[in-house]
């Protein structure tokens, strides 16, 4: 239908009209209305308010959700994420419980390579088949806006294809706001061992022209570590994308203090992610700048790596956004229930910064808060809507594995809930 009203909100959690990220004691405050409506029309939020102003709706026009006194708050907006990919990496998981840590599974060309052969052999239909069941997934667990990566290619072919796949589910799920970034310095292709710099010229010289010239990448990223890319390196790629208007999201500090920070923010650098070894020094950086610090709790719980210092940051008034980074190798999960849970219990983060980290700021992160993250006239109608017997917004990451979304409803459209 043209219309949604939601009604009997117990708790309206997001009320805000910012277009920025939320930094420092701004994080506290999840905008709340208590008791509230919110209507939705032609997928954009057309009005709330409290239950004693309930607007009149012509039923045929609109479909009226009642929540019976639940908790509701804008849809998760993840902000990274590798979710076109072929095939599986369990192996490697079975090698990490045998104890090969990340770093040596890559140099014996697991990882990501071993991601990039598999995507080499899979057709674009199998890598958009399995990507829309990911999506789909992603919807069914509160997640309204999303940032896909390319970089398993590490080709012009296969970078190419898969940036093709991610527009394709644009087209297909347009109540998913879908943005794409362009990762082909994700690690050194196979063809190139040994070349990492003629490789940075390939991507600079051969790929970044083609991926612009097709529209089809909205970012561009580097994996900016140890035994990945340089700061030289990135520093190359990202003035050259400058001359394309391509702005930078980077890989940084994941398994070092690798000077992605400073490279990204220098750069303009719409968010930073990972950050699970950051110091001061980068943290007072990003607290004087306009890049989001993303976390991304669900590498360190998965590789057993520490965890970004989120709530120090948050302390110091930077922007934390956390993220899924849904991925075969060092995530292999898009549950945002899940990445807030992380946020609160590892990152000691309270739920309402936590909150915050995982809509408005990573509607940020994508440089999507003027549409998406909080609840606002004119912002996209995308919400969750909780059972009506979670009894507060804390219960939510501390029931962490329950199923406590009743509904999600994306840009007005209703998607059946699935468990977190
Ligand atoms: O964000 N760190 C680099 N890239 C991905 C992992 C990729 C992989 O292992 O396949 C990440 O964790
Ligand atoms: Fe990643």
């Amino acid at each position: 239908m043209k219309q949604q009203l939601i009604t009997n909100i117990r708790e309206l959690h997001g009320v805000t009209d910012t277009v920025q990220p939320l930094r420092g004691a701004a994080m506290d405050c999840t905008g709340l209305i208590s008791n509230a409506w919110l209507l939705i029309d032609d997928g954009r939020i057309a009005g709330f308010g409290t239950l004693d102003t309930v607007p009149e709706v012509d039923a045929d026009i609109c479909e009226i959700i009642d929540t019976h006194n639940a908790i509701v708050h804008p849809a998760f907006c993840d902000s990274h994420t590798h979710i076109i990919y072929a095939g599986s990496r369990e192996g490697e998981f079975i090698d990490k419980i045998n104890g090969l840590s990340y770093e040596e599974i890559a140099r014996r060309g697991g990882g990501i390579l071993n991601s990039a052969d598999r995507l080499s052999e899979a057709s674009e239909d199998e890598l958009y088949e399995s990507a829309l069941r990911r999506l789909r997934q992603a919807a069914a667990r509160g997640t309204g806006a999303i940032e896909i990566k390319s970089g398993y290619g590490l080709t012009l072919d296969s970078e190419l294809k898969m940036l093709r796949v991610i527009g394709r589910l644009r087209k297909s799920m347009p109540e998913m706001a879908i943005r794409s970034t362009f990762l082909g310095a994700h690690a050194v292709g196979r063809a190139y061992k040994g070349r990492q710099s003629e490789y940075v010229d390939h991507v600079i010289n051969d790929m970044l022209p083609r991926v612009a010239e097709s529209n089809l990448a909205d970012f561009v990223d580097v994996f900016c570590d140890e035994g990945f890319f340089t700061v030289e390196e990135t520093e190359r790629i990202l003035k050259a994308a400058e001359k394309y208007g391509i702005r930078p999201k980077i890989h940084a500090n994941e398994l070092a203090i690798s000077g992605g920070v400073q490279v990204g923010i220098a750069h303009g650098a719409l968010s930073v992610d990972h950050l699970e070894r950051i110091g001061d020094e980068e943290v007072a950086l990003l607290s004087k700048s306009d890049t989001v610090a993303t976390m991304l709790p669900g590498a360190s719980f998965f590789l057993g790596m520490p965890y970004g210092p989120a709530r120090m940051a948050v302390e110091a008034g930077c922007a934390v956004a956390l993220a899924s980074d849904w991925n075969p190798g060092s995530s292999p999960s898009g549950s945002m229930p899940m990445v807030m849970a992380l946020g609160c219990i590892k990152m000691k983060l309270t739920p309402e910064r936590a909150l915050n980290a995982v809509t408005i700021n990573g509607a940020a992160a994508m440089d999507l808060a003027k549409t998406h993250g909080s609840i606002a006239i004119g912002k996209t109608g995308s919400v969750v809507i909780y059972e009506p017997w979670v009894p507060s917004l804390a219960y939510i990451p501390y029931a962490y594995t329950e199923p406590t979304i009743a509904k999600v409803v994306l840009a007005g459209k209703t998607i059946s809930s699935c468990p977190n």
